[in-house]
């Protein structure tokens, strides 16, 4: 065993990275705050001045490179804060939990309980918080942005919706939510009580977005403070009500937001969204590897954008090596969920807010869609036990 790492070893690293302005390292003009290490994990915030926020993101970059270096880091996540933005909390990010290997379970707990427990139980086995009332849980996933995630999020809760189930959207990406554009959705959510939100709601499905609590203009400096006590909230603090499934859209990527939500909510399974490029790059087998690291069944995976039909034909171009995603779900042992051809109307249709499987449901795309829905929720069901939806019981007297 290598020597545990320390945090004294973490500020020797971060003493190499200079402030670009000042000439002086960032430990020694105190910028590092709340640096917390453990188990190979490292976070800390940079504080700095909200007028130079944008500039900096190469330092945070640096810092963070500086710190990965390190041996025995396993993950580093630094986020900039600065004290000055108004409503922004200088809350440091929390490293990544640790994660049992080898069949090793910490504090004897169970690693994870896949049903949303009864009200009243903030948390569940390892930490996880619970949502009250919410029997599923299915993360949207992808390795990184502009694959057509947050459509497949949108039409996946349309299809779920279509068949009477109970549906909300968590739109948790934080720097790009779309749910509210994609739902034809604006306004901001009301709060009753003053503690809990009510989620806004359009097509008899329920949405929370960060895009409704962070305003888009919002300069990217305060968003990262905004959007992490934001996004607790939207996790803890949502009036969901009884629902069937919660679709997640998940922030693009694989790093340690996208492990953190995952290990803060009992996700019932994850979709993997890609393209057949991201197939070719690897950005779906990267994708597949996280959730198995925090023991989340992966479902499997939707091609998005696969081939092109032309409109005037009917004749179908693959674009990029088309049917990389069924062979790859194969190799890895998860299913091929199905695929979805680059199309003007499902793009049309989801970036005007009406998205396909609810303004044209009968069309070859929205039936895509619920198949692809109908898969998923099988594995909910049967990731569930009897608990998806209640088998009448027998009772023998
Ligand atoms: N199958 C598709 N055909 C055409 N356009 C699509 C398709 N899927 C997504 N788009 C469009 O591509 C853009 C990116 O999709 P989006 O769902 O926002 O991706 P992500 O959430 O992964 O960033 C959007 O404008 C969306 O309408
Ligand atoms: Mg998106």
């Amino acid at each position: 065993m290598p020597p545990a790492l320390s945090e004294a070893a973490v500020r020797q690293a971060l003493q190499t990275v200079l402030d670009p302005d000042r000439q002086k390292d960032i430990v020694t003009l105190g910028m590092v705050q709340g640096l917390a290490v453990k188990d190979g994990h490292v976070a800390f915030a940079i504080e700095v001045d909200p007028r130079r926020g944008a500039q900096l993101e190469p330092l945070r970059k640096q810092a963070e490179k500086a710190v990965d270096a390190l041996q025995g880091v396993l993950s580093v996540t630094a986020v900039l804060t600065s004290e000055k933005a108004p409503g922004a909390s200088a809350q440091p990010p929390r490293p990544a939990q640790a994660h049992s290997h080898g069949g090793h379970s910490h504090g004897g707990q169970p690693q994870r309980d896949p049903r949303a427990g009864p009200a009243g139980h903030p948390t569940g086995p390892g930490g996880k918080m619970l949502v009250p009332g919410v029997k599923s849980i299915i993360a949207v996933a992808s390795g990184k942005g502009g694959v057509g995630k947050s459509t497949t999020a949108v039409n996946l809760a349309m299809a779920l919706a279509a068949r009477k189930l109970k549906v909300g959207i968590l739109d948790a990406d934080i720097y790009g939510p779309s749910q509210p554009r994609m739902m034809g959705i604006s306004g901001r959510p009301h709060s009753p009580d003053g503690k809990t939100l009510t989620p806004m709601e359009n097509y008899g499905v329920k949405v929370m977005s960060m895009g409704f609590l962070v305003p888009e203009d919002t300069p990217m400096i305060w968003r990262g403070p905004m959007v992490m006590g934001a996004l607790e909230q939207m996790l803890r603090d949502v009036a969901w009500g009884e629902l069937d499934a919660l679709v997640i859209d998940l922030p693009p990527g694989t790093g340690d937001a996208q492990l953190t939500i995952s290990q803060r909510v009992p996700v019932t399974g994850a979709v993997i969204v890609s393209t057949p490029q991201d197939i070719a790059l690897l950005d779906a087998r990267k994708g597949l590897n996280m959730f198995r690291k925090v023991d989340v069944p992966v479902f499997g995976i939707v091609e998005n954008m696969s081939y092109h039909k032309c409109v005037n034909c009917g004749h179908v171009e693959h674009i990029f090596s088309h049917g990389g995603a069924r062979k790859e779900a194969e190799r890895l042992g998860t299913e091929f969920l199905g695929e979805l051809p680059l199309d003007i109307v499902i793009r049309e249709t989801s970036d005007g807010g009406t998205p396909i499987t609810v303004s044209k449901p009968d069309s070859e795309h929205a039936k895509a869609y619920k198949q692809i829905a109908d898969k998923v929720w099988d594995k909910v069901t049967a990731a569930l036990g009897s608990g998806g939806r209640q088998a009448p019981k027998i009772v023998i007297q």
